[in-house]
């Protein structure tokens, strides 16, 4: 069957970077038989700029139709004085939250020519293979009430931190499943000893935990798991947060890695569907330049093709190539040890598409 893919450049670097993935698509498509059609649509501020709002209803249905959604990335400078529902990550949240996109896979992969771009010591990082499961569709992020309101005479800010208990067992069971995958090594990371909201995800992810007898669970508070990622982050397996704290530690993991321009990520709903995008944002200060790093965005490519598409013969053909452009001494700047010959978006995209 025909796998058809919606294609959501987005902003900054976005259309740059989803150009060399397109590349890779074509480069399978003509070589190894990879049966796809792809269409194109807006969101974030290509949104905005085109129709006023950050995720149009066509773009929403298209990519309810679709069997996967590639995103590059939302944002901007120029959109920074629009009021908040206007503004492009909206339309990258109001995606996510429409497709029920609650499990965000986030594999933090050190390759070993980049054990020199980590800001850890190489004996740190060597080797390191950890995964963050981020709940991605609740949580502070979506809370209610939330706003700007006047309270005796002055304006507060309001956000909710809110889990229901299926909310919970849902991303631990998608955590518990991964795990299974790979090291059976689970650590759950919350604010147990301050917040709510954390008592209750710690009392769910143990009784989840039960069906789950091969797998070895842990808890972290998470300024701790912060510290212990750049402390020693080999420690970790797979790790299971909330939105807002996984948000924040998959940042750390990526520079863990070498640079944020190497992070890929899925975001999966009860259906399977998926959503693949970098981890990092659409970096305004390099859009248009041709300098941006696409390895992030053609390793969702990978993704999507693993676990949407159920061609795992094909994204482990990605890896191999990303890795082979890797060993062949190809560097953006963002990865380049100083001295190093940098290439640009382009070539590199060129690189992986001609190993394929
Ligand atoms: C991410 C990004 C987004 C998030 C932003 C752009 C809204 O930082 O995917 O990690 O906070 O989820
Ligand atoms: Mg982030």
């Amino acid at each position: 069957m025909t796998a058809k893919i919606l294609i959501l450049p987005g902003d900054g670097i976005g259309p740059e970077i989803m150009e060399q993935a397109e590349r890779v698509l074509e480069a399978l498509r003509a070589r190894h038989g990879f049966d796809a059609r792809w269409s194109h649509a807006l969101i974030g501020g290509a949104a905005v700029d085109a129709s006023g709002e950050p995720l149009p209803a066509a773009t929403l249905e298209a990519a309810r139709q679709a069997d996967a959604v590639l995103l590059a990335a939302v944002g901007g400078p120029k959109y920074d004085g629009l009021p908040r529902e206007r503004r492009p990550e909206r339309g990258l949240l109001g995606i996510r939250k429409a497709l029920g996109l609650f499990a965000n896979l986030r594999p933090a992969i050190l390759y070993p020519e980049l054990a020199s771009a980590s800001s850890l010591k190489p004996e740190l990082v060597e080797n390191l293979d950890l995964l963050i499961v981020r709940e991605l569709t609740g949580g502070i992020y979506f809370g209610q009430p939330r706003g700007i309101e006047i309270r005796d005479g002055e304006r507060v800010g309001v956000n909710t931190e809110v889990y229901s208990e299926s909310e919970i067992e849902r991303i631990a069971r998608s955590a518990f499943e991964a795990a299974r995958l790979r090291g059976k090594r689970l650590c759950s990371v919350d604010k147990e000893n301050v917040l709510e909201a954390s008592v209750l995800w710690r009392e769910v992810v143990v009784r989840v935990s039960k069906d789950y007898p091969d797998v070895q669970l842990s808890h972290l508070l998470v300024d701790n798991a912060a510290m212990q990622l750049v402390r020693a982050p080999k420690q970790f397996d797979v790790i299971v947060t909330s939105n807002l704290f996984g948000d924040i530690l998959s940042d750390i993991a990526a520079q863990l890695t070498g640079s944020i321009g190497m992070l890929p990520s899925a975001s999966l709903n009860e259906r399977g569907q998926g959503l693949y995008e970098p981890i990092h944002g659409s970096a305004p200060d390099l859009a248009g330049l041709g300098v941006a790093n696409p390895l992030a965005m053609i390793l969702s490519v990978a993704m999507m093709l693993r676990y949407s598409l159920k061609r795992g013969d094909l994204a482990d053909r990605v890896e191999s190539a990303v890795k082979g452009a890797l060993a062949a001494g190809l560097r953006t700047r963002d990865i380049a040890r100083p001295g190093e010959k940098v290439v640009g978006t382009r070539e590199m995209g060129e690189a992986v598409a001609g190993l394929l």
